[in-house]
């Protein structure tokens, strides 16, 4: 939960604002992102990494005043696609802090980083090396860039989230000696500077053994790459990837503190750090909240609790098996809990949100069910499934609530049709 949840009045309260105010205000299903705290953990891994940088991964959760909430913060961006960085730069984020990712940026995408004058592009394959020379002696720019490696760590997560290992689709493979061809081609590149190496091994990850490892083969790496190239390559940036809780009883993630601390020993002095956290910044300053629709006792077997919303809003649960808990908002109640399966309104059958999930025996309908831990990959992830239109993102602070990206209408939807 956000740091500023309570229980008031019967209630649960987000940044000092009731649900029932929230949902009367903004309609469900909706976002409820507690400003506070997602500033909280922009300062605590600004304070784990005081001499290196943080870029936050804008993939978890991207808007124009998250962007500036960054800018605040001090933190940096890590975006993936031209639309993110569009968005930086609609933010105010000034283009020399954004780092550009991807294993397939078109040349138009390219040539708008370079043009922008983005601070720093990750190349992820030798056509890329070729095509962003080009683009930037075109520009006359010598683009500053960091080759992405693949360390042969295993992260352990859900494969489609672990990028790390030797045949992941991103980045140069250490092992296989792509990696040490990539430096030797970017140092050939009279328009490309080589401003450090990048690894990332996966999301979702909850124990430290992986970033060590990590840590100790890219450092290693680094100066093996120093020495034969008779260069100094001055940044290495270890990607994201710390996990979050989502369910009482999951097993607690290790602070950022603790990351970097198991990371820095391997890292040689005249390098700078730099991470790039995603979830673990937005996932648990949100809270999305929904209004239950109906409720379906099938004897013999479960209870559906179906809220309006579902897999559009929330696609983990389906891709991923993610996990997710909820609570019963807009009152409190006395009757024994009982468990129940809670779905959306979507038209198949694995739109489930939460699963086997003890409520209160009367819950029903126009009950608010508020998840928490929804600020990382869900409105990121949001599609239109069923001509659904997706929720708004509310932000709370001090007992006040605005919208910060508004729910998207039929008008929206019907626009895009010719
Ligand atoms: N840096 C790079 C290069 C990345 O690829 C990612 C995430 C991050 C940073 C941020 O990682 P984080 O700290 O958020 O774990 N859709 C999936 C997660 C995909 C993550 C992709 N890359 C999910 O919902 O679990």
């Amino acid at each position: 939960w956000p740091r500023t949840t309570t229980w008031a009045g019967e209630e649960l309260h987000i940044g000092g604002v009731g649900v029932r105010e929230l949902a009367a205000e903004f309609g469900t299903p909706a976002y409820v992102l507690d400003e506070e705290d997602f500033l909280a953990r922009c300062a605590e891994w600004r304070r784990a990494l005081p001499d290196g940088e943080v870029h936050y991964g804008g993939k978890a959760f991207l808007c124009p005043e998250v962007v500036r909430w960054l800018d605040t913060a001090g933190l940096c961006l890590d975006v993936c696609t031209g639309g993110e960085l569009a968005v930086a730069v609609a933010g105010g984020m000034d283009p020399a802090r954004v780092v550009f990712h991807g294993n397939n940026k078109s040349p138009a995408e390219l040539f708008r980083a370079v043009s922008w004058r983005v601070g720093c592009v990750v190349v992820d394959s030798f056509a890329e090396i070729g095509r962003l020379a080009a683009v930037a002696a075109e520009a006359g720019v010598r683009q500053s860039v960091m080759i992405r490696v693949t360390p042969g760590v295993e992260a352990h997560t859900h494969e489609f989230i672990a990028t790390g290992g030797d045949d992941s689709k991103f980045g140069f493979s250490l092992r296989a000696g792509l990696a040490a061809e990539a430096v030797r081609r970017v140092l050939t590149e009279p328009s490309l500077e080589l401003a450090g190496l990048h690894s990332h091994i996966g999301s979702q990850i909850t124990d430290l053994a992986g970033f060590t490892l990590a840590s100790r083969r890219m450092a290693a790496f680094l100066r093996t790459m120093e020495d034969e190239n008779d260069v100094t390559i001055p940044k290495l940036d270890l990607g994201g990837g710390l996990g979050i809780v989502h369910r009482p009883g999951d097993p607690l993630p290790p602070r950022p503190a603790e990351v970097i601390a198991a990371v820095r020993e391997a890292v040689p002095a005249h390098v700078r750090l730099a991470v790039e956290p995603g979830r673990s910044v937005a996932g648990p300053s949100a809270v999305a909240l929904y209004e239950v629709g109906t409720v379906k006792e099938i004897p013999g077997a479960r209870t559906y609790v179906s809220v309006d919303g579902g897999m559009s809003d929330n696609p983990r649960p389906a891709m991923y098996g993610a996990a997710y808990t909820a609570v019963l908002a807009s009152r409190s109640s006395s009757a024994p809990a009982r468990e129940v399966t809670v779905v959306g309104k979507h038209c198949e059958s694995g739109d489930v949100l939460v699963r086997d999930l003890p409520l209160p025996a009367d819950v029903r309908p126009g009950d608010l069910l508020a998840v928490p831990a929804s600020g990382a990959y869900q409105r990121s992830m949001a599609s239109n499934y069923n001509h659904v239109t997706r929720p708004p993102v509310v932000a709370v602070r001090d007992g006040s609530a605005r919208v910060i990206v508004r729910r998207e209408t039929e008008e929206d939807l019907l626009r895009l049709y010719v």
